[in-house]
């Protein structure tokens, strides 16, 4: 069957999994909600989006009933944002990656070395003067984005060739996130790019259909990536966030009162989540080292990102709606050299 109908038999199956949930769970007349994220329950994004239930259930407990489901329980998180789109759930958790083939101009946050450093990400994505506009971009399809979450920084990893400099990736096959930028920042970078949904990644590895991937540290541990790939290289080619996104109607419906507390909700998870992050990164490295006998490795950065930078350039040829973010970005870069 071709991947397309697959794809719509999936979402057709999660829709009525979940009308026929809810017509369990009606009973107790509360208005289900339902939050989708493709990360295990102990990552920061599910520790943070405890905290957004629990918020929201001490306030309107007696209205709402916030149920998680964690770990592509309804699907990869191409099918969630659909799920989100259509109203079929409320919420998800997406990698801005992906989002560009939803609105292009979450192209801006794909791109390679755009920021100078972690201070200088968190102070871009802090700024509503940078993310406000784009974040409602959406709202004609049905969604906008409420706020991002932390996913560090990206870098390659490998089953047993260690990455040094791009030479080292050429002839390997190494997934990428469903993204043009992604893909063609593989081709510049002389790697052949694989693009795979993540819930696919470590049977790829496993099975020897991809030599390595690219992601933060945490995907070695709580995706078991550490468990096949021995070698992981501090290349810092990305620092792409991942984006919590709801259902425009779902936010529209609710009360002004409510809509205030979804809204703290939501800024109680953002800082719950990124305050996890910096302390789990650590344990994911010290586990992937004594545990999983995974080798650091700190590579020349300048190498890599010769490569890629022709393509901001090229983006921003091709791309009008991301022009004015840039520069900002950029300007904002000047101070945190
Ligand atoms: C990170 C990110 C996820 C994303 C994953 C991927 O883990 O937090 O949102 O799905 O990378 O590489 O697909």
């Amino acid at each position: 069957m071709v991947r397309s109908k697959k794809k719509i038999l999936f979402v057709l199956l999660i829709v009525l999994l979940i009308t026929f949930l809810s017509s369990c769970s009606n009973q107790n007349s509360k208005r289900i909600v339902r939050v989708a994220h493709n990360q295990s329950e102990v990552h920061p994004t599910h520790i943070g989006l405890i905290e957004f239930e629990k918020y929201i259930e001490d306030h309107l407990g007696d209205k709402y009933d916030i149920e998680l489901y964690p770990s592509e329980l309804l699907g990869s998180q191409n099918n969630m944002v659909q799920l989100t789109q259509t109203g079929a759930i409320d919420f998800c958790v997406a990698s801005n990656s992906l989002m560009e083939t939803f609105y292009r101009g979450f192209e801006i946050f794909n791109l390679p070395y755009l920021f100078s450093s972690a201070e200088h990400y968190h102070a871009c994505m802090n700024d509503p003067d940078i993310v406000d506009g784009l974040f409602n971009a959406t709202t004609e399809s049905g969604f906008r984005t409420i706020t991002w979450l932390d996913a560090g920084t990206r870098n390659f990893y490998t089953v047993d060739t260690p990455i040094r400099t791009p030479d080292d990736l050429r002839g390997l096959k190494i997934r990428v996130q469903q993204s043009p930028t992604n893909i063609r920042m593989m081709e510049l970078l002389g790697g052949s790019a694989t693009p795979m949904g993540f819930g696919e990644v470590y049977t790829a590895l496993q099975s020897g259909i991809i030599d390595g991937a690219e992601n933060n540290e945490m995907a070695l541990r709580t995706n078991g990536h550490g468990d096949v790939c021995k070698f992981y290289s501090y290349d810092m080619h990305q620092m792409v966030p991942d984006l919590v996104i709801a259902n425009d109607n779902f936010l529209n419906n609710l009360t002004e009162e409510e809509r205030q507390i979804f809204d703290e909700a939501t800024k109680i998870l953002n800082e719950a989540q990124i305050e996890a992050w910096t302390g789990a990164v650590e344990e994911a490295i010290d586990y992937a080292i004594n545990q999983q006998g995974v080798e650091f490795i700190e590579v020349d950065t300048s190498l890599f990102q010769e490569k890629v930078m022709p393509l901001h350039e090229e983006t921003l040829a091709s791309n009008e709606l991301i022009g004015d973010i840039y520069n900002k970005i950029m300007e904002k870069g000047a101070t945190y050299q």
